[in-house]
């Protein structure tokens, strides 16, 4: 396993969407402020979301999901104060994310979504109508023909509109009849969509079954070498990075994600998630896939949406939680003390995370060992070897049967008891 990370952006392609022509380039479609705001208490004010979507600018994602223009006033504003300040921001190397707004297909709601993003560089609509029986039946109460009558009447309304970059959501699509998503997908391409989302809305697939529909539908559909398809993937069985890597690997282009993962109920794919595993896994393991991302911005990103959010993430949460770099156990923190590629795959430098380069990220705790008490002390200011080492490893071995992780300020006061008893 390889530490070093380069990071990937040096080589984005100059973006206009859908013209990318690298075939394993993966876009980053990230919707910390749409699905992610739809968690629970996350709620963010709209100065809130345009820092954060100025952040996702700088970490490089390739379409920010500035919202939902048609949910609230506040929504719509939101979103268009995004699309005409991030929108334009055109970075030195010709790079400006893509705005995207989502819609019902409803004409008012395409209407609004597209007046809020219009002023972007790149402008895009996302519209979405479920396509599961389930959700025809009770939810839409519309027959299978009325589904796709309605998408390709939004589509439609949209090219009129003016709006070219058209992204289309069958929602449900991990529940729905593959045969019936050929024909829905293969109609809204003919009207217009140029961006295939396929979700997994209630988090429901497994990897092969994920990777498998896609490969299906870009096989089945008519028209589909025309347009990109993306992931969509809810954590319900905590398999939404899973199932994103797998459609990534059966041919999807595009990635949706949140930071952190947040979003309805278990969240969604996290963006850090993803983009790692492809940084240090895509050229051996994933066929040389690769994203636009700079890494070094995903900590201050996901510490950005921790604070606005309100939403904390776990301490074991891969790559961002507070775990993610620290060792207890003394096995480990003598690996991590000999060579540092022991036990970790990547640095914490490389998303952003600084440490004291003397610690190696070493808990202090009941299972650590002498080596790493000795080298924490030395840190300290105290060299401590032989007879002397072991004394004090004694003591704080009794101190770390009764509290739960040793500071910097214990180990000093146990030197200082050391001094008092000499
Ligand atoms: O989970 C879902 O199906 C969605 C769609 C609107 C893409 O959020």
């Amino acid at each position: 396993a390889s530490r070093s990370l380069t990071t990937q952006a040096s080589q984005r392609p100059l973006y206009i969407p859908n013209k990318i022509d690298d075939p394993n380039y993966i876009r980053i479609f990230d919707t910390t402020l749409r699905d992610g705001e739809q968690s629970p208490g996350a709620t963010m004010t709209s100065q809130e979301k345009l820092d954060v979507a100025r952040q996702l600018s700088k970490l490089g994602v390739d379409i920010i999901e500035a919202g939902f223009p048609m949910s609230s006033p506040d929504d719509f504003e939101a979103v268009y104060a995004i699309a005409k300040e991030v929108g334009n921001d055109v970075h030195p190397d010709g790079y400006a994310p893509v705005i995207c707004g989502l819609s019902r297909t409803k004409f008012q709601d395409l209407d609004r979504a597209w007046d809020a993003v219009k002023y972007a560089k790149y402008p895009r609509v996302h519209t979405f109508l479920a396509t599961s029986e389930i959700h025809m039946k009770y939810k839409l109460k519309m027959t299978p023909q009325q589904v796709i009558d309605n998408a390709v009447a939004a589509v439609k309304h949209l090219r009129e509109l003016g709006c070219n970059d058209i992204e289309f959501s069958p929602e449900d699509a991990g529940r729905s009849d593959p045969a019936f998503l050929y024909e829905v997908l293969g109609a809204v391409i003919q009207a217009g969509a140029t961006t295939l989302n396929i979700p997994d809305t209630t988090g429901w697939n497994l990897p092969h079954e994920f990777g498998g529909l896609i490969e299906k539908l870009r096989k089945n559909t008519s028209g589909a070498d025309k347009v990109i398809f993306s992931t969509h993937c809810q954590n319900d069985l905590g398999l939404a990075t899973a199932n994103s890597l797998a459609g990534a690997l059966a041919g999807a282009r595009q990635i949706e994600c949140t930071i952190n993962g947040i979003g309805e109920r278990a969240g969604n794919a996290s963006l850090e998630e993803i983009v790692m595993a492809i940084a240090l896994r895509g050229d051996q393991q994933m066929n040389g896939l690769r994203t636009g991302i700079h890494p070094v911005h995903i900590y201050p990103t996901s510490k950005m949406v921790m604070d606005y959010s309100g939403m904390m993430v776990q301490p074991h949460k891969a790559i961002v939680g507070a775990n993610a770099f620290a060792h207890e156990s003394g096995i480990h923190q003598d690996g991590m003390l000999k060579n540092r590629n022991t036990y970790e795959i990547m640095t914490p430098e490389s998303i952003g995370l600084s440490r004291n380069p003397e610690d190696a990220g070493i808990v202090l705790g009941k299972l650590s060992g002498r080596n790493a008490l000795g080298s924490r002390l030395k840190s300290l200011g105290y060299d401590l070897s032989g007879e002397e080492l072991d004394d004090v490893f004694k003591r704080f071995k009794a101190l770390a049967e009764v509290k739960k992780g040793i500071s910097d300020e214990d180990i000093v006061a146990l030197m200082s008891d050391e001094v008092h008893q000499a």
